[in-house]
């Protein structure tokens, strides 16, 4: 089948994104179509998550101006300017999965909605169009897939420190692979791999940062927003550029040096660093006191039984203490 055209209705936000009425006639004349074409293009757009409304003689309008990510923008802000802006996508990190024998390290891919965004688990990633920031990286790691667990934590000491310098307070890392804002999630962090054991890794590494998330049923926990972490938000492709040439420069780091120093950078961001939580293991659950990460990225939980590394599971603060 061949693959829908979203043109008229990338068009169509695009004039929308300015915030201003706009009506469906004026509309239909630029962009050459019928209003009834319109009206329909309107209803795609709101089933992809965009708030637009119509008031009567007034027209279409979305209750903010929408920032929107800009090829020719992101191109003069990326360090390594090989990525693909794909505004419709079933996935960023299916993308580059699906093009792993064509890319080289640090070439990325950004979407404004992911129609089948997915978070570890087998959880889906609810992506509204233009709400918030969904990428992935390609990375080849010839150190293998042993060493795929630290890069995963480097990734989010990275996008926390980015965050920090662009004037966000208050954001931490929550082990493995999320980043928190008060208690509440923040970013996501997928790393998916291809490759056999004792040859080079090929791992892209999704990121999705909650900017603007409006309120919802279809995410099943809390979240915070970057919007609410500073005083005003980056444009989004300064936002976009920041966070993929931090993430590079970490990558590089961690390539030639290893988690060394990165231990100390969690540390400085560690959410959960001397407070009481539970280690869920499949049906399996340990109660400790998180002490930190030690070199290989493990999580070191304190329990009766002394200091232990975990290096897999999912880790939640404990109300019981
Ligand atoms: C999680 O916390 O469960 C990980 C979420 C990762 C979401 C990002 S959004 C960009 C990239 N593409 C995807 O389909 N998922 C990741």
């Amino acid at each position: 089948m061949p693959a829908l055209d979203n043109s008229p209705r990338l068009a169509l936000i695009k004039t929308l994104s300015d915030g201003q009425f706009h009506s469906g006639e004026v509309l239909g004349q630029e962009l050459g179509m019928s209003r009834a074409a319109i009206s329909k293009h309107i209803k795609v757009l709101q089933q992809w998550g965009v708030d637009v409304f119509r008031v009567q003689g007034k027209g279409y309008c979305l209750p903010a101006p929408l920032d929107l990510l800009d090829e020719a923008s992101l191109q003069s802000k990326l360090n390594v300017p090989t990525f693909s802006l794909v505004p419709v996508i079933d996935s960023t990190n299916q993308y580059l999965l699906d093009r792993v024998g064509q890319l080289t390290s640090g070439t990325s891919c950004l979407a404004e909605y992911q129609q089948a965004g997915r978070g570890r688990r087998g959880r889906v990633w609810f992506s509204p169009y233009g709400a918030n920031l969904y990428l992935s990286m390609y990375w080849r790691l010839d150190a293998g897939m042993a060493a795929a667990m630290g890069l995963s934590l480097v990734v989010g000491v990275s996008m926390a420190e980015t965050l920090n310098k662009l004037g966000a307070e208050g954001v931490k890392v929550k082990w493995p692979n999320d980043l928190y804002w008060q208690d509440k999630k923040l970013a996501g962090i997928l790393v998916e791999m291809t490759g056999q054991a004792g040859d080079a890794a090929h791992l892209v590494i999704g990121m999705g940062l909650n900017v603007s998330m409006p309120e919802t049923d279809s995410v099943d926990q809390q979240w915070a927003n970057l919007k609410d972490t500073l005083s005003a938000l980056p444009d989004k492709n300064t936002l976009a550029a920041a966070l993929i040439n931090g993430v590079i420069d970490a990558l590089k780091e961690y390539e030639v040096s290893g988690m060394n120093g990165f231990v100390e950078r969690w540390d400085k961001f560690d959410n959960f660093k001397g407070r009481a939580v539970k280690l869920i293991l499949g049906e399996r659950e340990v109660k400790g006191i998180a002490r930190g990460i030690n070199e290989q990225g493990a999580l070191m939980l304190e329990t009766e039984a002394g200091i232990t590394p975990y290096l897999g599971g999912e880790i939640s603060l404990r109300a019981d203490v």
